[in-house]
């Protein structure tokens, strides 16, 4: 990577990418968190997806997307709004930009290890997130500091890719058939004392499909992801540095933020997916990157 260029304009956008179209879930939360910040997005859409991937892989394609937020379009904070990147490349990426606040994304296993009742909790994610030393460390400090609480995991293979398909031509069937399966395997695993009733989607591209998950759900299962707390920790944060564009005690609504949307390769499925999952935003502009 170049040698990093801070960023310390209040105008300037927050970056944000994922592999696909997974983040357009933590893009929304984003922006309804703050409505008046100008968002970039970029989907690495030639690459989609990276939950198969290697990590040398994942590190290599996080970083040419992190450089190209931070210097074509200067961001002033990025979001790494992919679980399986974060887990992978958020370190580094850290190394690279000493100084450029970064925000990762992981399985929002704390919430749902707070929220539990039946002390089981399951969780659906990437085989590179759940396989990773990140998710093995979050994993074991939660089961620490909750005496009893069982977390069951299922590596969701396929899954990401198939909601991308189902973007692009709202056929859902390879969505639904892998849904049946691995819900019902996750529900129907383990030795635990008391079935799962919170179910954490530790991808991004996983609440895209919410309702479809939520009917194959039995009643009392909740789902749990991390796009409205992670929104939080960037409002926090873009405080704490002094980076917010509008100060939260701004007596009228501030004008709403551009959203610019970019996809390496076609952006066909993510223009589509933004026309499917994206409630109205208010100034959209899409474009495609080469791959
Ligand atoms: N949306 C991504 C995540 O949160 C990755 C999906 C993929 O590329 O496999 O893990």
């Amino acid at each position: 990577m170049r040698p990093p260029r801070h960023h310390s304009d209040r105008a300037a956008p927050i970056g944000v990418f994922d592999s696909g179209i997974g983040g357009l879930s933590v893009l929304q939360a984003l922006h309804t968190a703050l409505p008046g910040e100008d968002i970039v997005y970029i989907a690495d859409s030639a690459h989609t997806p990276y939950g198969e991937r290697s990590d040398a892989f994942i590190i290599e394609r996080s970083q040419v997307i992190a450089e190209q937020l931070r210097d074509t379009h200067g961001a002033k904070l990025l979001m790494i709004a992919c679980n399986t990147a974060s887990a992978a490349a958020a370190e580094r990426l850290r190394q690279d930009n000493p100084g450029w606040p970064i925000v990762a994304i992981e399985p929002a296993l704390k919430p749902a290890a707070r929220a539990t009742r039946s002390g089981h909790v399951g969780v659906l994610a990437t085989r590179s997130t759940l396989g990773s030393d990140k998710f093995a460390a979050l994993r074991h400090s939660i089961v620490d500091t909750h005496a009893g609480l069982h977390v069951s995991t299922l590596a969701a293979d396929g899954l990401a890719a198939a909601i991308e398909h189902w973007a692009q031509s709202g056929d859902e069937r390879a969505c639904g058939a892998l849904l049946d399966r691995y819900l019902a395997q996750l529900l129907a695993a383990s030795d635990a004392p008391a079935p799962i009733d919170r179910l954490v989607l530790g991808c991004t591209h996983y609440p895209l499909l919410r309702p479809q998950i939520a009917r194959r759900l039995p009643p009392g299962v909740a789902l749990v992801d991390a796009g409205l707390p992670v929104a939080r920790q960037v409002q926090r944060l873009l405080h704490a540095t002094g980076l917010l564009r509008f100060a939260a005690t701004h007596a009228v609504a501030p004008p709403a933020g551009r959203l610019e949307l970019l996809a390496t390769g076609s952006d066909d499925i993510l223009r589509a997916a933004a026309e499917r999952c994206l409630s109205a935003p208010p100034a959209l502009a899409m474009r495609a990157l080469a791959a």
